[in-house]
């Protein structure tokens, strides 16, 4: 597999190889990724991206970066953009920067990255290592991370979009017990985008933020589409029912559609060091969306077992 290069073509039989089927009712040579568009701007973003907590944070040897490179060349290559990090996972925005530098194509990537840290002086200067980590001049998305230091970031995010180092702002949390203070932050900064945890296991996006986010034209992306992978360990011998082989071919595209399918989530960042996981994730982002009925018996189906 070294230096391999995908095309639709090995994607589909990669696919089959490993019992997915990369797009449901799409033939081979027609890939085509779901976009929705950024509330703010219009601009299109495709529906499956790529989270890199953990999975990227490893040490810059070539094979670890090949890994990594064959996972975002899969990702670019059936349409989608976007990876996610931050300079809390470690090692992974130098990985997305030597990934880069490996000979992936910059401008076929939307880089969203976080400031973590207090202060003003002390966020300017993360935000500028995050660019010369990942190798390039201009962030298209800076998010605040957590919630920390929401005023201080924002003012230098506002700046930096102001002289285009950075394209979209956008504030981010994991946890249902932090929405009530996302929301009250999303009234008062309206960032372009915001990210948050949303899935069949943790479902409480739906009462408040993701209306709030419709409401205000936020776009919003969807971090733990697996719970960290717990959803996977919920449905462990089962198979995914007869109802829902029309749309997923497996319990990830599974979990996946029920995210972007709901009308208010503008793209979700699963996180994966496998290249047959990121096959099957990308599955997610073409074919049949459920539909509301649909996702009602998705997550009646899955509170039941
Ligand atoms: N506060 C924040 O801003 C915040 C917080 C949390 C997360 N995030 C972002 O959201 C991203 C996603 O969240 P997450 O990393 O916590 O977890 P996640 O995406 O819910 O789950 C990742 C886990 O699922 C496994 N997996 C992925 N695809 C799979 C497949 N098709 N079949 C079986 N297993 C699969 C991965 O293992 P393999 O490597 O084996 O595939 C990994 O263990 C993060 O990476 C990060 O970018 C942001």
């Amino acid at each position: 597999m070294k230096n391999r290069h995908w095309n639709r073509r090995d994607i589909i039989a990669a696919s089959l190889a490993v019992g997915i089927a990369p797009s449901i009712a799409l033939s081979a040579d027609e890939i085509h990724m779901i976009s929705k568009p950024i509330p703010g701007s219009g601009e299109s973003l495709p529906v499956i991206g790529l989270g890199t907590y953990n999975v990227f944070d490893v040490e810059s040897t070539p094979a670890q970066i090949e890994i990594r490179r064959q996972i975002v060349e899969l990702l670019a290559s059936s349409g989608g953009n976007l990876l996610d990090t931050s300079p809390m996972y470690n090692r992974s925005e130098k990985v997305i920067g030597d990934v880069i530098a490996s000979g992936m194509d910059r401008e076929k990537l939307f880089l969203a990255t976080k400031v973590w840290t207090d202060g003003q002086s002390a966020g300017a200067k993360q935000m500028q290592r995050s660019a010369e980590l990942m190798q390039t001049d201009v962030i298209d998305l800076m998010q605040v991370h957590n919630l920390r230091d929401t005023a201080s970031h924002m003012e230098t995010i506002r700046m930096w979009q102001d002289s285009d180092r950075i394209r979209y702002s956008g504030l981010t949390h994991y946890t249902a017990g932090a929405h009530a203070a996302l929301g009250r932050e999303m009234e008062r900064f309206k960032p372009d985008f915001i990210q948050i945890n949303y899935s069949l296991g943790e479902p409480e996006a739906e009462n408040r933020l993701l209306p709030l986010a419709s409401d205000l034209g936020i776009a919003v992306l969807i971090n733990r589409p697996f719970q960290s992978g717990r959803l996977f360990r919920a449905v462990s011998g089962k198979q995914v029912p007869a109802w829902a082989s029309e749309f997923a071919a497996s319990w990830a595209q599974f979990f996946l559609k029920f995210i972007i399918s709901h009308p208010a989530v503008t793209a979700v960042i699963p996180a994966t060091s496998k290249t047959h996981h990121m096959i099957d994730n990308l599955g997610a982002g073409s074919g049949i969306l459920p539909d509301t009925a649909m996702r009602k018996r998705m997550s009646d189906f899955f509170s039941s077992i």
